[in-house]
């Protein structure tokens, strides 16, 4: 689902480090629109066509990149928007506007919301952002999300073994009300177990107010299941608002799992304590090739649902005709497509080999370092042989880190979370397929600093 690329500096200083404080948000105030701030914005622009024409995200990073890469060769000097005096007509997302009202407390509040959410860790972020958001405009106390443990990505962790939970709960304390649990003083007084229902996807404010919060009222509890994209894209900015806060700023990985994803993710300066005591434990970074001064990487996803998803069709004969029909139809109600349509409008997923070809064409060289993300790739080794001929330096988690990732094995959801990072971290960011995990990245990549 994505592919993502960076480099770092093996001394332990990150290049690009302050774009991360640098970034800002799409939007600007409109006024006389200087030119400069009109390239910006057209390169912004180039950018996204490419993440929906060719389904490949590049962010503004690799055109950073290639702007170095020209500027050592001599030409232009490379353009960066966060750096331009105009900066600072960009803004953040996340901060809370003057006017929004402080959470109800527990007691005030009009009853517990339960959420169960759905799909895979990615999936389930967006579950987890939209139910803080729905127990707001109900003015529920939420109860900690459910994360799911029955999807096809089967993994048995508990909210708290994924996010920190206290972060989460006191990070938005201003905002909404949560609590691990509905305390057994108001189960025991609830006359019956708290109403299950699912709502439509996308469902609007009114369709919360008008159609959960009088059931809310007399049963006291509601759990909100399948949450995922269950409440509508367009809100009123404050609620938006709010979506960035929880999603960008609340939702932090347990300390397990970030250190090991910053241990993957070379960066360390030996500045940082905490991650200084870890290293000494484990030892990851010997396990980093450090030969080159610079050394870039790149991150993949290709893994068999997605394919079987995309309906497109990957060259593999009956064989995959055959496998890919069969994850399809744990699917119900996926359409009929025809693989050659599906690929005339661009909708397909590229293959690893097609991801390297369009890096190569791209202006990353053989020696460039790659960080494969992804679950099973689908056909294995074989299918990723053509994309190692092309950059031969190439690792995943589980060369990487070795016996450290053996506590995180049996969980997907940790392992994603482990991807997630490294991809957060990477300095360009690539997708093959503009899945949960790319989406919440570009995301977070763009504004995720504010
Ligand atoms: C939520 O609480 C605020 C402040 O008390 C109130 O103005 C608003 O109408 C309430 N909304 C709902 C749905 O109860
Ligand atoms: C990269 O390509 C060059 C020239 O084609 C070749 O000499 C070199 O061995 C390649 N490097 C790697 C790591 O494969």
């Amino acid at each position: 689902m994505g592919v993502a690329v960076g480099r770092f500096d093996p001394r332990g200083f990150f290049l690009f480090s302050p774009k991360k404080r640098l970034r800002a948000s799409w939007s600007y105030k409109k006024r006389v629109i200087p030119r400069s701030v009109l390239c910006g914005s057209m390169l912004f622009a180039l950018g996204l066509i490419s993440l929906f024409i060719g389904q490949i995200a590049a962010d503004l990073e690799l055109s950073r990149l290639r702007g170095r890469w020209q500027s050592k060769r001599g030409r232009n000097e490379p353009i960066d928007i966060w750096k331009s005096k105009y900066s600072d007509l960009y803004y953040g997302c996340s901060d809370r506007g003057p006017h929004f009202r402080s959470a109800l407390r527990e007691s005030k509040s009009n009853g517990y919301l339960l959420i169960a959410t759905s799909g895979g860790l990615n999936q389930q972020r967006t579950g987890i952002t939209d139910a803080v958001v729905v127990a707001r405009i109900l003015n529920a106390t939420l109860v900690v999300p459910e994360l799911d443990h029955h999807s096809f990505w089967k993994d048995d962790s508990d909210f708290a073994n994924i996010f920190d939970v206290d972060w989460f709960i006191s990070s938005l304390s201003k905002d909404v009300t949560i609590v691990k649990r509905i305390p057994d003083k108001v189960m025991r007084s609830m006359e019956k177990p708290p109403y299950t229902m699912r709502p439509p996807r996308k469902s609007t404010p009114e369709y919360y107010l008008y159609q959960v919060l009088p059931i809310l009222l007399r049963r006291r509890a509601v759990q909100l299941t399948k949450f995922d994209y269950r409440l509508a894209n367009r809100l009123d900015d404050e609620l938006q608002k709010l979506r960035c806060r929880v999603n960008y700023h609340a939702l932090r990985f347990t300390r397990p799992i970030q250190v090991l994803g910053q241990i993957m993710f070379p960066q360390i300066s030996g500045k940082s304590p905490l991650l200084k005591a870890t290293t000494d434990k484990l030892n990851v970074l010997k396990r980093w090739p450090c030969k080159a001064n610079i050394v870039d990487f790149v991150v993949l996803r290709f893994e068999p649902d997605m394919l079987a998803f995309s309906g497109c069709y990957y060259g593999g004969g009956e064989k995959e005709r055959y496998e890919l029909g069969e994850i399809r139809k744990r699917w119900a109600t996926l359409p009929d497509l025809r693989p050659e349509d599906e690929r005339s409008r661009g909708k397909c997923p590229l293959t690893p080999h097609e991801v390297g070809l369009m890096l190569r064409a791209l202006g990353f060289e053989n020696d460039t370092y790659m960080y494969i993300a992804s679950g099973d790739i689908y056909g294995g080794e074989q299918t990723l042989q053509l994309l190692k001929d092309l950059f031969p330096n190439f690792y995943t988690k589980e060369m990487l880190a070795g016996d450290d990732l053996k506590p995180f094995l049996p969980f997907s959801s940790r392992l994603a979370a482990i991807d997630y990072i490294v991809c957060d971290e990477s300095d360009v960011f690539v997708t093959n397929n503009n899945g949960n995990m790319a989406k919440m990245l570009a995301g977070r990549r763009c504004t995720g600093y504010f």
